[in-house]
């Protein structure tokens, strides 16, 4: 589906810009994406762009997760995803609290790395997404990218937030601080992990490596060890350890 089909549609509401759909939709046809995982989605506009891009190439799917008030959006993004007939290519998680727990979730339930491309536009504070980057880490094939967005963006600046009781209450330098521009400059760019990085019109783009060593599987197998411990007055008991051994598979 073109963009222009989706953008008369989402007029007026707020969410991504048409100019970041383009880049968008150029950054996945060129990186031939198919699994995307999206943090914070809000009325689902850069949801839906991306489901319009998959959709004409005719496969793939987006992970989606923000938090349950999103449900009651006007307008919501389900009902945008049935008006633009993209549904079959979202599948949204509304979370309690956090995107940190639900993806807390998949790890326990993903054997292996499995999204392509991630694309964060939730909290943008240090302490969620600073946490979130290691988790998307670990469900991120090799040679996958994360777009995180807001790169600049600080507490103190959004008409939104600003005169919120958080914001109004939030030391100095947290408020003033782009606290996403930190977690790329100090956690992203300094991982091993990661070897291409661009920072372009309020995106911090980052490649995981692609080399085989990067794709390496570690299985993680954990034994119970019964170890005798002396409590004293010669009574020993028995002790149980949990020990983690880490398998490297290539
Ligand atoms: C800027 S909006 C997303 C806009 C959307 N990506 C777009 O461009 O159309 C940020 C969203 O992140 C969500 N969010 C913020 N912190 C979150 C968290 N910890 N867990 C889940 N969602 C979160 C908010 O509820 C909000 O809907």
């Amino acid at each position: 589906m073109q963009l222009e089909k989706i953008n008369n549609i989402l007029h007026g509401v707020s969410g991504m810009n048409f100019h970041q759909a383009e880049t968008m939709r150029n950054f996945i046809l060129e990186n031939r994406f198919e699994n995307i995982l999206e943090l914070g989605f809000n009325h689902g506009v850069s949801t839906c762009y991306m489901a319009g891009v998959l959709d004409e190439l005719g496969r793939g799917s987006i992970t989606t997760i923000d938090q349950e008030w999103t449900r009651k959006a006007k307008p919501d993004l389900e009902t945008i995803l049935i008006e633009l007939g993209l549904t079959k290519y979202v599948t949204p998680i509304y979370e309690p609290t956090s995107y940190i727990w639900a993806l807390m979730k998949m790890l326990e339930e993903m054997p292996k790395p499995q999204y392509d491309f991630c694309y964060i536009d939730g909290a943008h504070d240090w302490f969620t997404d600073g946490f979130a980057f290691f988790l998307v880490d670990k469900l991120l094939t090799p040679g996958g990218w994360i777009i995180f967005d807001d790169f600049n963006w600080t507490f103190a600046t959004s008409p939104s937030l600003k005169n919120s009781e958080l914001v109004r209450n939030m030391p100095t330098d947290e408020k003033t601080t782009p606290q996403i521009r930190k977690v790329f400059e100090l956690l992203v760019e300094q991982h091993s992990g990661y070897d291409d990085f661009i920072v372009k019109d309020g995106w911090g783009y980052a490649r995981k490596v692609s080399t085989k060593s990067s794709s390496h599987m570690v299985q993680i197998k954990k034994e119970i060890v019964y170890q005798p411990v002396d409590v004293g007055l010669g009574s020993v008991i028995q002790k149980i350890y949990g020990k983690i051994k880490r398998t490297v598979s290539k």
